[in-house]
């Protein structure tokens, strides 16, 4: 039976709250529907049709259920029935069994099993209502946090990595990302520096705040201070009005240092000051102006040889640096390279409409053994070349411009050259057992089988 009732349309601030009455008395039904009127109120008049109306339709917020139910309408096995159906099928609705001429104990029964409530059946209409509506806030509060346990941000959420290394700090992350404090981090170019820079934004309370990115090695050193502290109209020739600067731009949420070793030293006192007074001056103002910013910082230099050099200062550095995060390079994450591989042809292939299926056996083995000297950036741009370029299903070593026949070579040498020795090593110890293979065997720590493997017998 269609619904003759226009669709409701769903908003985000005022849902509609869905009630299905399974009761077979025609007359309780026109009655309830009426009472309960500000609900959107759907009927079945047995275990069955409410099932079909729960398959069918999105789940209701709360079923009213009779326990008396056809075709024995004076025993609860029908509707107890029904209430496991139900539960099983949308196990967030909340159930509210009515009973009249059927025991309570099997009210009871039916609430140990997982309904919400029950009331007694002559149903009233306004004990009904108080329950639903109960019923109706206890769901919204589930699904609510329901919600926010999906979208609460971890710091594995758009991190890729299968290695021991990474998921220490990974946990490092979810400990210290929601934590107001200053945390550098340190690694080669390409490891993910940003990556995590915006993963401890999205941890932090912050996260609806801005995050804002700055690269102190980008920008000419004369523009930098007043890209960071903003200027006044008429600071220097052509600031032509007031500007703020990435201080100001990322107040309450995060600003991100990007190559702090690069910051010329005037400008680290001035930082310095900031950090120390949490206040900053524009250029050519003098107004001071409160910011509250959570500083992470990265650099790919040794810090300490800029220290021990004069170009950077220890104070400075020890400001920033309440936790210090070191990235290893790819080539230290075990089974990385190969996990994110996977992870960038999922993404190329859909930027490039392709539908490569994977790797030969080849490119595993030199996404494996490549030294990845530009970390992940570079297997990023080769997995990137090689979904564009590759002919067939599979990326090979060559599409990925990994000297597949370099690293082969290597191995095979490397593996004729170990042949050579243990051979070598074999004869020996046999001459020094006069023959006595067994001897031979145990003086170079092997089983007899793999002794004569050594020299070359079979
Ligand atoms: N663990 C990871 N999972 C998924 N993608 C990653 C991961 N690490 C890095 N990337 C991707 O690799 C690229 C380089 O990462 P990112 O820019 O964070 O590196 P970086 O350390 O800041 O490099 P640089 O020092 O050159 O600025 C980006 O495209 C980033 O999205
Ligand atoms: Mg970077």
């Amino acid at each position: 039976m269609k619904k003759t009732a226009p669709e409701p349309v769903a908003t985000v601030q005022q849902e509609e709250h869905r009630v299905l009455l399974v009761e077979d008395d025609v007359g309780l039904q026109k009655q309830m529907r009426w009472a309960l009127s500000p609900y959107i109120v759907d009927v079945a008049g047995s275990r069955l049709e409410a099932l079909d109306k729960i398959s069918a339709a999105k789940p209701y917020h709360v079923v009213v259920l009779d326990l008396g139910l056809p075709p024995d309408e004076n025993s609860a096995s029908e509707g107890l029935k029904a209430l496991d159906e139900i539960l099983n099928l949308t196990p967030q609705t909340k159930v509210i069994v009515a009973s009249g001429n059927v025991e309570r104990a099997n009210a009871v029964r039916a609430v140990a099993k997982g309904a919400f409530d029950f009331v007694a059946k002559p149903l009233d209409s306004e004990v009904l209502k108080i329950i639903i509506d109960r019923a109706i806030r206890m769901h919204e509060l589930e699904e609510e946090n329901k919600q926010l346990r999906e979208h609460s941000a971890r710091a594995t959420d758009g991190l890729v990595y299968g290695s021991e290394k990474m998921a220490q700090i990974a946990q490092v992350l979810d400990r210290v990302g929601p934590m107001d404090v200053s945390v550098m981090l340190i690694g080669e170019t390409g490891t993910g520096k940003e990556v995590l820079a915006r993963a401890l934004h999205r941890l932090s309370p912050r996260n609806t705040q801005p995050f804002v990115a700055i690269n102190c090695a980008s920008i000419p050193e004369n523009l930098l201070e007043s890209e960071l502290f903003g200027h006044e109209k008429g600071a220097f020739t052509g600031a032509i009005k007031r500007t703020h600067g990435k201080f100001e731009m990322a107040d309450n949420g995060t600003l991100f240092l990007d190559e702090i070793g690069d910051m010329p030293l005037p400008l680290q006192s001035k930082l310095l000051r900031f950090l120390q007074e949490r206040r900053l001056e524009r250029v050519g103002g003098r107004e001071s102006i409160t910011v509250n910013v959570r500083l992470v910082t990265a650099t790919n230099q040794k810090l300490e040889k800029l220290i021990a050099e004069g170009r950077f200062r220890e104070d400075l550095y020890y400001r920033i640096n309440d936790v210090r995060i070191d990235l290893p390079a790819l080539r230290e994450r075990e089974g990385d390279p190969v996990l994110l591989a996977q992870y960038f042809l999922n993404g190329f292939n859909k930027t490039y409409s392709k539908h490569i299926s994977g790797f030969t056996e080849d490119a595993l083995a030199a996404l494996s053994v490549h030294p990845w000297p530009g970390n992940v950036r570079e297997l990023e741009n080769r997995v990137k070349r090689a979904v564009i370029m590759a002919e067939n299903k599979r990326i090979t070593a060559q599409d990925l411009d990994l000297g597949d026949i370099k690293t082969g070579d290597r191995d095979l040498n490397l593996r004729k050259e170990l042949a050579k020795v243990e051979k070598r090593l074999a004869t020996e110890a046999l001459a020094l057992s006069d023959g006595n293979i067994s001897k031979a065997a145990k003086l170079l720590g092997v089983s007899r089988p793999h002794f004569y493997s050594l020299i070359g017998h079979s």
